[in-house]
């Protein structure tokens, strides 16, 4: 049997690289998906493609009204909510701390940080009703560290780490366990496409050679840890952060020539 029959789940960001490939998935293993987001052109067209257990709704993760209505569509349009993945997220453009202005670190912690706690706050009252569920919020391999020119989404990241930990000692006993991911480098258009207010995109100054694993993630990669961390096999998990990032947080790999 599917791993996710009878189950509904709410994926924000839904529309991205990443949140396509774990919407695509939820659908295969049973799921009615919802895919929140602010696209709505490609929210709309994903929904159509996948059929009657799918419905996009247009979610904009920093406003509380949105997160409501996200939740009463699919309570509407599918009995109930079993599971929702905080993954939408934005990066700043690259800049020191010093030339950083207020208005970017603003929007970066409302996106990454705000919008993950309103989507917790939203999702609980639904859960409950589900008699239990899950929750994932998708964080980063740069929660775990410090990274230059980075401020606001390190310090965005680093929040849910502690908002994760909280949120699962709030809601163990509502039988909602709640997680956080942390993905490496992921081909998506987060690192092929410049932040807004940006001209390099990641992609440009990055290389994953060095690495254990020299490659890019694949949104796949994330999408398989996803499911298994919202799927029962996971049912003694929560609280816990699972990094995967091909080894990029070892640092570089020896040379052969070297060993
Ligand atoms: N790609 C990477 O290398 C990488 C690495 C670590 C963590 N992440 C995290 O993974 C998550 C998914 O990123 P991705 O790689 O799929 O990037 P992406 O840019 O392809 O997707 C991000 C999605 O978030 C949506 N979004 C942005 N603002 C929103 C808002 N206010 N409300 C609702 N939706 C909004 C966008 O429309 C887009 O669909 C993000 O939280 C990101 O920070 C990405």
């Amino acid at each position: 049997m599917p791993r996710f029959d009878n189950q509904t789940v709410l994926v924000t960001g839904g529309t991205g690289g990443q949140g396509t490939s774990h919407v695509r998935a939820f659908h295969a293993e049973g799921a009615n998906v919802v895919i929140g987001d602010i696209d709505a052109e490609r929210g709309a067209a994903l929904a159509d493609e996948l059929g009657p257990r799918a419905r996009f709704t247009h979610l904009d993760v920093i406003d509380e009204s949105s997160w409501s209505a996200a939740v009463l569509a699919t309570e509407s349009a599918f009995g109930a909510l079993n599971v929702l993945v905080n993954n939408a997220g934005v990066q700043n453009p690259p800049a020191t701390i010093e030339d950083t202005d207020q208005a970017t670190w603003s929007r970066v912690l409302d996106i990454n940080l705000t919008g993950t706690f309103l989507g917790i706050k939203a999702a609980v009252p639904a859960l409950r009703r589900a008699a239990g569920g899950v929750i994932v919020n998708i964080a980063s391999t740069m929660a775990l560290g410090g990274t230059a020119h980075y401020a606001p989404y390190v310090a965005s990241k680093w929040a849910v780490r502690g908002l994760t930990r909280t949120a699962a000692l709030e809601l163990g006993r509502d039988h909602i366990r709640v997680n956080a991911i942390h993905p490496g480098v992921i081909a998506t258009p987060f690192i092929h496409e410049p932040a807004a207010g940006a001209t390099a995109a990641i992609a440009d100054f990055y290389s994953p050679e060095p690495f254990a694993i020299p490659r890019l993630g694949e949104p796949t990669d994330v999408t398989r840890l996803l499911l298994f961390l919202t799927s029962s096999e996971a049912s003694f998990i929560t609280g816990s952060e699972y990094v995967i990032d091909g080894g990029l947080l070892l640092g570089p790999a020896l040379r052969t020539e070297a060993a």
